[in-house]
């Protein structure tokens, strides 16, 4: 396919299981299959989501499409170029091309680096590369700078030249996020891989942070492989969303065909477990006012017509005064509708 940017085909990843050797004569199972012949592709400019429970082997699938991890089989395209085995110098060119997030931006920032240097590091690495181009009469510290200020400008790390010479550890754990951010993007690269990038960030930043994602992939025309074990943030971000169980994906296609009409049984518990959005009013809550109204949100897992105990976080607004608390409530879920949902007979947990 022309415009496809990553294709990745029965890529299969085993890694050896380290155990004493006593345990090793009698254990017939030496490796843990992490990732079981998977197999997709990425067009240019489109975002596909990663989806499925912890250890299921997305971070293997992000790592191996950028090759930090071997493949056991399988082959990887990038670009329309067989990667598999590819190495050396030709690798390390690939890499500006092909960028990773974590998920921890405190553990992804040395902290003896200021922000500026930290996000001016990878264009010392391509320095080769980059070094002849556009100087101009500009030594290349100089134009790194310039760069580095410019992407900090762009990803909302302002003033820049005021956080340049900040250290991680002055910084929010929004900009850490845009900081890396930063970092990936400044060699202009083709494909960015989000391994759960807003996942340790609280809702309102991450809301802000996505945002910065999608601006950044419409003004330079960038890929994403976004990974995330949330299904929520996946719907509000992706185009397609590939879903992961046990190292395999079991379905796979556009974001509202998925949401609409899962196929798969895994697929269908995943949007079961997303968080709903509830409006009910008093008393829910008892030690709040009557007058109170609830905005609350349901963790789930909801089954519809089953009773259960959860535990409900809430924001109310009452006339005097605004809390927020988290309550464990025995429920029983009539159904729901959009934003309306039916509890009754709960009583609050001890
Ligand atoms: N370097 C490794 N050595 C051994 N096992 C690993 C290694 N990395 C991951 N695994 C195992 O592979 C499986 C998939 O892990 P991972 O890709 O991190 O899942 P996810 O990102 O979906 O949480 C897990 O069982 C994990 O314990
Ligand atoms: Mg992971």
């Amino acid at each position: 396919m022309e415009d496809e940017i990553l294709r990745l085909s029965d890529v299969t990843v085993h890694f050896p299981v380290k155990m004493p050797l006593a345990q090793r004569l009698f254990s017939r199972k030496s490796v843990v299959h992490a990732v079981d012949r998977v197999s997709f592709s990425l067009r240019s400019g489109e975002i596909m989501g990663l989806v499925g429970e912890s250890g299921c082997g997305k971070t293997t699938v992000g790592k191996t499409s950028v090759r930090l991890i071997e493949p056991t089989s399988g082959r990887i395209f990038f670009a329309g170029h067989d990667i598999t085995h590819t190495g050396g110098e030709q690798l390390r060119r690939l890499r500006k091309k092909m960028q990773i997030v974590f998920q921890d931006p405190h553990a992804s920032l040395n902290p003896a680096m200021t922000i500026g240097e930290a996000i001016l590091h990878p264009l010392s690495i391509h320095r080769l590369e980059l070094g002849s181009l556009e100087l101009g009469r500009d030594t290349f510290e100089q134009w790194a700078v310039k760069k580095v200020l410019s992407t900090m400008t762009e990803v909302g790390l302002t003033p820049a030249k005021h956080l340049y010479y900040k250290y991680p550890g002055d910084l929010s754990g929004g900009q850490k996020q845009r900081a890396v951010i930063a970092r990936a993007i400044i060699t202009e690269p083709k494909l960015l891989i989000v391994d759960e990038g807003v996942s340790m960030l609280d809702m309102s930043v991450r809301a802000k942070i996505l945002e910065l994602m999608l601006d950044l992939k419409r003004r330079h025309g960038l890929t994403y492989l976004f990974i995330t074990h949330d299904l929520a943030t996946a719907k509000f971000i992706c185009d397609r969303i590939a879903i992961m169980y046990l190292g395999r994906i079991v379905e796979i296609g556009l974001a509202r065909k998925i949401y609409a009409d899962p196929k798969h049984p895994y697929t269908k518990a995943l949007l079961q477990a997303i968080p709903i959005p509830v409006k009910c009013p008093m008393p829910f809550i008892p030690q709040l006012g009557v007058d109170s109204t609830l905005d609350a949100q349901l963790f789930s897992p909801l089954v519809v017509g089953k009773p259960g105990i959860l535990s409900i976080s809430w924001t109310s607004t009452c006339r005097t005064r605004k809390e927020r608390g988290t309550t464990s409530a025995f429920w029983d879920l009539l159904g729901h509708g959009g934003r309306k949902t039916l509890l009754r007979g709960w009583k609050q947990s001890p």
